[in-house]
Order: structure tokens, then C-alpha cells, then sequence
């Protein structure tokens, strides 16, 4: 306990003294991080370890094999918890109110994932008596941010530690280290050649050849959604409906919202919806390559902006769009505390209220676009909008009088401008 322990020094207020380390909660993947991680606690801290592994709908996961590992690895408990429904139910739908989508292109499926996966780790850790949590997240990403701005807003007794940032190991040496430890790793001493993350929001993958800007992306990176050129020859018609703005049938069918979004993301990937190829402004200053696949997004989002575009005033509209952004913004930042987003959460639910009805989308080879419109709601009437003559509400002889009504300012600067360019 004596030796210096400089690299294990903390910065913020937040960060446990290594002496302060008693008993440690850490969110536990099953990967080589955490798992090297795990052992790497006790050693170092000479701590207990309680293990929490959060299912948000990360395909294909064994969570028995994860638990068992922890264990094997020495922690006293693992805890998976089936988060999905709360995932979908309260960060999710916000989301799709929201039309969330980060930078033009990303969903914030990981972005969303962290503040709810921080929150289940502060109860886990106050229910396990530990002092402190632990996470795998680096020094470089938007993770740390939100995960560790999420425990320090709820906790503030609650220290926090995580080894990647301070452990001065590089990947071979964490490989090195698995192997002294009898820690299994996976595919041999080849580091895996992506970051990936997922949930049932969709799939991210960073790093190694990714960080190429010059480099097309290999195929060996989509685990998900097929390639749009493999894609069925056949476009398939999708039918989604929503009650004040949430998805709650595909094709005529009731689904819970889990349920729905699964069944989304399948269908999706099926047509090579969702690939996103996207440069990305981090919180943290860097700008950084990712390669998504969010078919669900792909679906819904399209289908809910469809329909909310239907209902909603030409005011609400031009005006959402910047709300829109800014909700997105501040969720890839970290905020999910910040008031605002509270604040902007009303006025989504507000204008959700009238986002009731269908909206029939058509997927064919990486392309998903409405092609059929229904709803109780919308501000749209087909004798109004068309050719043939229509009393009541809309006069076409008004037109010309609000036509010069409408442009006049415009029209005065104009001339005045003019008048400047030729007096010169
Ligand atoms: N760039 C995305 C974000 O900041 C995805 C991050 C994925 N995280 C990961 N550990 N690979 O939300």
C-alpha cells in the first residue's frame, strides 16, 4: 500500500483516491477492457469487485457467458439487468419526439445508452455497498463524458475510477497482461480491428482502418445491416403507425416498443437501410470517423418526421428543426440532467400530441421514403390543395392583395439597394 502510486493521482473532485477504494461496482461488458479490468481492481486497489453488465438489446449477447466470466475473474457478484424497456420507453421515444439525430447523420444510440446504463450503476452500487464505480471508457471518447457526468450529478458521494485512462497499458501489454492472468482473449494476439458498440438503437464501429478518411469502408465492418447492393430485388411497403408520436404498430400489428424497434431494426437490415459514414465533432475537441448501421433509426425516424411534417403548422416546423438540433446537441454532450432538455422535452411532447397516424414508407436496396400518408390531424385538405375550385377557407382572388402585402419589405429593400449600386 505504500509504494507510489503516481499514475493512479486524481484530477477531479469526483475521482477516488486509491486509498479511499474499498469496494469497487464495475460496468462490466465481457470484453478484454473490462475483463482485464476486473482482475486488474483487485490487484491494484486491492479491492472487491461487484460486476454490472447492462443489456440495452445488443445483439447476439450471451449473458450467462458474461456473468460466468466475471466470476471466474474473481468478482464477488455480476448483476445483469435486462434494461431494455426502460432504454426504449424513456430514452428512446425522447429521441424519436426529438427526430434526434446528431451532426445530420446519427442517431445517438450509444449517446443515449450511457446516462441510463450511469444511473443503473449508481443503484447497483449504493445497493452493493461499494464506494466507487468503474468504467472501460477512454480518455479520447464522449463516453467518459456522459457516463461520469451522469454518476457525479446523481452520487456526489460515489467516487469513480477508470483504469483505461490512467492503466499506461498499451494493447499488447492489456493482452499480455490477459494472458498472464488466465483471462481468455479472443482471436488470438490480433487486437480486434474495431471499437464497436451497440444496442437496439442501432451499432457503432471506430478505429483502425476507419481512421483512414482515405479509405472506402471494408465490408468486414457491417455486422449488421446488408449491403444495399445484396438487398432483396423486391421493395417492400412498410406500414408504421404512431399515437402522439409513438410507434406503436408495424403493418397493422400492436407491438410493445421494444418489440417494435427489433422488429424495425430486422426488417431494415434486411434492405440495407442505415449505413451511415460519418465525421464526427466529439465533445472533446477531436473530430473522429464513425461507421454506423442504425436501421431502426432509419425506419422510424423517417416515418415520424413524415408525419410530424403532416400535422404540424409551418411555424411548429421551421421552428422544431433548430429545437431538434439543439435536443440532439445536448444529449450527445452529456447533458441528460441539463434542465433545458427538460425544457425542450415539453415542447416535443407538446407538439407530439397531434402525431397520431400512418405513414407507409418503401425500402428497396438502401433506401427508405414515404409513399403513403394518413392521419386524423393532419392540417391538410386535398380540396384545398388542389386544382379545382374550393370556397370557404382559401379564396384564390386574396392571392395578388397578400402578395403585396407579403413581399413589400423585401420588395422596398430591393429598390433601395439598387439605387445605391447605380447612384455609385
Ligand atoms: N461516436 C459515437 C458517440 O460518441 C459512438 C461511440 C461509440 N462508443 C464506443 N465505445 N465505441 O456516441
Amino acid at each position: 500500500m505504500s509504494e507510489p502510486r503516481e499514475h493512479l493521482r486524481r484530477t477531479a473532485s469526483y475521482e477516488a483516491d486509491p486509498d479511499e477504494v474499498g469496494r469497487v461496482l464495475l460496468l462490466y461488458s465481457g470484453g478484454l477492457d473490462t475483463s482485464v479490468m476486473l482482475k486488474w481492481i483487485q490487484d491494484e486497489y486491492d479491492a472487491e469487485v461487484v460486476a454490472l453488465t447492462v443489456n440495452l438489446g445488443q445483439p447476439g449477447e450471451d449473458y450467462d457467458v458474461v456473468r460466468g466470466k466475471a466470476i471466474d475473474l474473481g468478482a464477488l457478484e455480476c448483476h445483469v439487468i435486462d434494461a431494455r424497456e426502460e432504454f426504449a420507453e424513456q430514452y428512446v421515444l425522447p429521441a424519436i419526439k426529438a427526430n434526434a439525430l446528431y451532426g445530420g447523420g446519427y442517431p445517438l444510440f450509444t449517446a443515449l445508452g450511457r446516462p441510463l446504463i450511469a444511473k443503473l450503476a449508481v443503484e447497483h452500487a449504493r445497493a452493493a455497498g461499494c464506494d466507487t464505480i468503474a468504467h472501460g471508457c477512454t480518455g479520447k471518447g464522449n463516453d467518459q463524458v456522459r457516463i461520469e457526468g451522469t454518476i457525479a450529478a446523481l452520487a456526489p458521494e460515489l467516487k469513480i475510477i477508470a483504469p483505461v485512462r490512467n492503466w499506461q497499458m498499451g494493447r499488447e501489454e492489456e493482452i499480455a497482461y490477459a494472458r498472464e492472468h488466465g483471462i481468455p482473449v479472443k482471436g488470438g494476439t490480433e487486437a480486434p480491428p474495431y471499437s464497436i458498440d451497440d444496442n437496439l438503437w442501432g451499432r457503432s464501429s471506430e478505429g483502425g482502418p476507419i481512421e483512414d478518411l482515405d479509405e472506402a469502408p471494408r465490408d468486414d465492418v457491417f455486422d449488421l445491416v446488408t449491403r444495399p447492393e445484396d438487398a432483396p430485388d423486391e421493395p417492400q411497403m412498410l406500414k408504421v403507425g404512431f399515437e402522439a408520436g409513438r410507434p406503436v404498430s408495424l403493418d397493422d400489428e400492436r407491438l410493445d416498443l421494444v418489440a417494435l424497434l427489433e422488429r424495425a431494426g430486422e426488417i431494415g437490415a434486411r434492405h440495407g437501410l442505415g449505413i451511415v459514414d460519418h465525421i464526427e465533432d466529439r465533445i472533446v475537441g477531436l473530430k473522429v470517423r464513425d461507421l454506423y448501421e442504425v436501421p431502426a433509426a432509419a425506419i422510424i425516424l423517417c416515418a415520424h418526421r413524415e408525419l410530424e411534417k403532416l400535422v404540424g403548422t409551418i411555424h411548429q416546423n421551421n421552428f422544431k428543426r433548430h429545437l431538434d438540433d439543439h435536443w440532439a446537441y445536448l444529449v450527445y454532450a452529456g447533458l441528460w440532467y441539463e434542465p433545458l432538455l427538460a425544457d425542450l422535452d415539453a415542447l416535443m411532447d407538446s407538439v407530439n400530441e397531434q402525431v397520431t397516424g400512418e405513414i407507409t414508407l418503401k425500402l428497396y436496396k438502401g433506401n427508405v421514403a414515404a409513399v403513403r400518408r394518413a392521419s386524423p390531424n393532419a392540417l391538410y385538405d386535398k380540396a384545398l390543395a388542389g386544382f379545382s375550385e374550393s370556397g370557404g377557407l382559401f379564396s384564390q382572388q386574396a392571392s395578388p392583395g397578400f402578395i403585396e402585402l407579403w413581399t413589400l419589405q423585401s420588395r422596398m429593400a430591393y429598390g433601395i439597394r439598387q439605387r445605391g449600386k447605380e447612384g455609385s
